[in-house]
Parts: C-alpha cells; sequence; structure tokens
C-alpha cells in the first residue's frame, strides 16, 4: 500500500467513527432539555427527570404564595400564566432578585431567591415544569417519570 491509499483508508476511517459519533449525539440530544428551546419533555403525559424536579422544587419553595400546581394564590399570581408571556431569563431575574408592586390594595413582595440554592441550583428545572403546564402539556398533580 503506497502512502496516499493509507491517507484514504484512514480518512474513510475517521469520517466514519465521525458519522458514528454524530448520531449517537443527535439520539441523545433528543432527550435533553434546553430551557430555551426545549424547556421540559412529556410523552405519554409523563415527565423527564427535570421537569419532574421543577415539580418537586416548586411544591417546596414556591407554592405556598403560588398555590399548588402554579395556579395562583390569594397571595400571588398563577404561574400558568405568567410563563405565556415571561421567557427563561425574565423568569430567572425575577427570581434571582424579587419583584414587588405598589398597588391601591397596598405591596405584594416577590422574594428574592438569589442566595437559596434549593431553588438556583433548579431554575430551568422549576421552569421547565411550570412552562410544560402553563402549555397544557401536563394536569394538575405529582407527574408520572419516563421510565429509563
Ligand atoms: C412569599 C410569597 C412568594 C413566594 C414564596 C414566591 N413568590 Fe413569586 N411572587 C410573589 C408575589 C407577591 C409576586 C407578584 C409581585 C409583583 O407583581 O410585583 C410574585 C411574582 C413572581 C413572578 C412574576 C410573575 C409575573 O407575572 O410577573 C415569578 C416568575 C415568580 N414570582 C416566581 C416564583 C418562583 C419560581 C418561586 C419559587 C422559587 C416564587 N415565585 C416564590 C410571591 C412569592
Amino acid at each position: 500500500m503506497n502512502f496516499s491509499s493509507l491517507t484514504r483508508v484512514v480518512t474513510a476511517g475517521a469520517a466514519c467513527l465521525f458519522l458514528a459519533a454524530g448520531t449517537l449525539h443527535a439520539q441523545e440530544a433528543e432527550k435533553e432539555t434546553d430551557p430555551y428551546d426545549k424547556p421540559y419533555i412529556v410523552e405519554d403525559g409523563k415527565v423527564d427527570q427535570g421537569t419532574y424536579n421543577g415539580f418537586r422544587r416548586y411544591h417546596s419553595s414556591c407554592h405556598v404564595c403560588h398555590g399548588p400546581d402554579g395556579l395562583g394564590g390569594s397571595f400571588a399570581p398563577a404561574l400558568v400564566d405568567s410563563l405565556k408571556v415571561l421567557d427563561y431569563d425574565k423568569f430567572t431575574e425575577i427570581i434571582a432578585n424579587g419583584k414587588s408592586e405598589k398597588g391601591a390594595s397596598g405591596q405584594r413582595v416577590m422574594p428574592s431567591f438569589g442566595t437559596d440554592q434549593n431553588v438556583m441550583l433548579h431554575v430551568a428545572d422549576i421552569y421547565g415544569y411550570l412552562k410544560a403546564r402553563s402549555d397544557g402539556k401536563i394536569d394538575r398533580g405529582r407527574p408520572e417519570r419516563i421510565k429509563k
């Protein structure tokens, strides 16, 4: 085998590996969420791990004011409605910094969670869960997880 045919064989081999790696990556990517493009995965009414985590985090830190299942309460607005207009960046900004509105009925305050790791580390999951609720993809209550 001369040098140029050896080069061809090596190049073809590398191209195969490259293609194989590309396919594998694409398959994995389908199972991954991204807060901007694809904040949640719902299959047959069941959710991915992140969305399930979002459900849990929401119900431990937010539902006392925002009501169960994101439906709103007497203290704070329904986030299933808010997420029809709030994007991920705005959502994260409000949770990190809080928000307060002075109105005729007094002041309602959204506390800042900027230093609360139980919330800040899971903001993308909380967003995913609420977005799935807001889009009408999951019902009220604890969602089932997609079996691996
Ligand atoms: C102590 C009560 C309380 C808790 C706990 C709370 N919030 Fe809020 N939140 C509020 C109030 C009150 C507002 C409305 C503030 C305003 O409009 O100025 C609000 C507003 C918001 C908004 C903006 C809604 C909109 O339509 O503009 C988002 C997003 C939000 N909260 C997310 C969360 C998340 C996520 C959590 C849990 C990590 C959480 N909140 C926990 C009281 C709370």
